[in-house]
């Protein structure tokens, strides 16, 4: 039986499954365990099971001796030093296809949101704004026929070009090993959706610059990571009409603060990540991260495994 911290609860019964098998300390605040405390609960654990609030780096590596598995409830593992864990042969899981199509829903969601101005409609409804049917009121953009360019084509984006087709949009990408190179994307696309991993080379991809070779009625999406747009240009982007407007489900910083300049540009719709959150794919993740980690506790191949040679480290030493 090994020792395990999970640091949130999760839908579902896996976490069940799992107190069946181990000795497992679950988390139950609303916020996140501080770094703090995730350092003194995994001291001395054999399996971590982190969220992607959760900073897993290499000095909570260091200072874990006991540890053995780390799974994380998220397909994104930026918040992990994935290089310090394969270094210690420690397995890192994650939670990839579960949520890929409710991402790709709830990516489409917020786009149809943008362009038609579905918040603000409700906004106008609810403060008894709204006087009459009028031939100008509230008048969005189309999506149906329109160019939708794609930056990361893996799973999440290639199920949000699906949803694109259905709309008869014209789809192009641009990712690292195919479509085409992004300043022609940003150049081309109606719609801008961002579905690439967060890495050194793509934290910031979204800049000025970028912004600014965006059509000015062009709509910009991220449900993958905030840190890929630099919330400081987006936020002039928007108040000075780079672009047309946003549709933001991840935000750096997050969360962001109240008060918070980006907050007050026109033509944005917010939502706290949320983009994976079906009941569905919520619990799918949570079974997945639980057979992964009781996969590397019995150092069996995990079903989802982000650093695969980890197991054959280990191994060898
Ligand atoms: C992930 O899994 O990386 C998403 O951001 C949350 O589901």
């Amino acid at each position: 039986m090994a020792r395990v911290f999970v640091t949130r609860r999760l839908p579902g019964d896996a976490l069940a499954r799992l107190a069946a098998v181990h000795q497992i300390e679950v988390w139950h605040g609303r916020l996140q365990p501080s770094y703090a405390k995730l350092l003194e609960k995994t001291h001395d654990c054999e399996g971590l099971l982190s969220m992607l609030t959760d900073r897993v780096d290499r000095g909570l590596i260091e200072s874990s001796p006991k540890l053995e598995v780390i799974s994380n409830y998220a397909v994104g593992v930026d918040n992990v030093d994935v290089d310090a864990a394969t270094e210690r042969g420690i397995p890192v899981g994650y939670t990839p296809d579960v949520l890929t199509e409710a991402t790709a829903d709830a990516t489409f969601g917020l786009l149809l949101a943008a362009a038609r101005r579905v918040v603000e409609g409700d906004d106008v409804v609810r403060a008894g704004r709204w006087l009459t049917w009028e031939p100008t009121l509230l008048l969005g953009k189309d999506v149906y026929g329109k160019t939708l360019g794609i930056v990361g084509m893996g799973r999440i984006g290639t199920a949000v070009a699906k949803r694109g087709e259905g709309f008869a949009m014209e789809v192009i990408h641009h990712s690292r090993s195919s479509g085409i190179p992004l300043d022609e994307l940003l150049e081309r696309a109606d719609y801008v959706s961002i579905h690439c991993r967060l890495t050194p080379d793509t934290r910031g991809l979204i800049g000025e610059a970028e912004l600014r070779r965006m059509k000015e009625t062009a709509i910009l999406i991220n449900t993958a990571r905030g840190a890929i747009v630099e919330t400081s240009a987006l936020t002039r982007a928007l108040n000075e009409g780079w672009i047309a407007g946003a549709g933001l489900d991840v935000i750096d910083p997050e969360p962001i603060p109240k008060g918070h300049p980006l907050m007050d540009a026109p033509n944005l719709i917010l939502n706290p990540h949320i983009a994976s959150a079906s009941i569905e794919a919520r619990t799918a993740m949570a079974d997945l991260a639980v057979d992964n980690l009781m996969a590397g506790l019995e150092k069996k191949p995990m079903p989802a495994c982000v650093n695969e040679s980890a197991l054959a480290l280990k191994a060898e030493s």
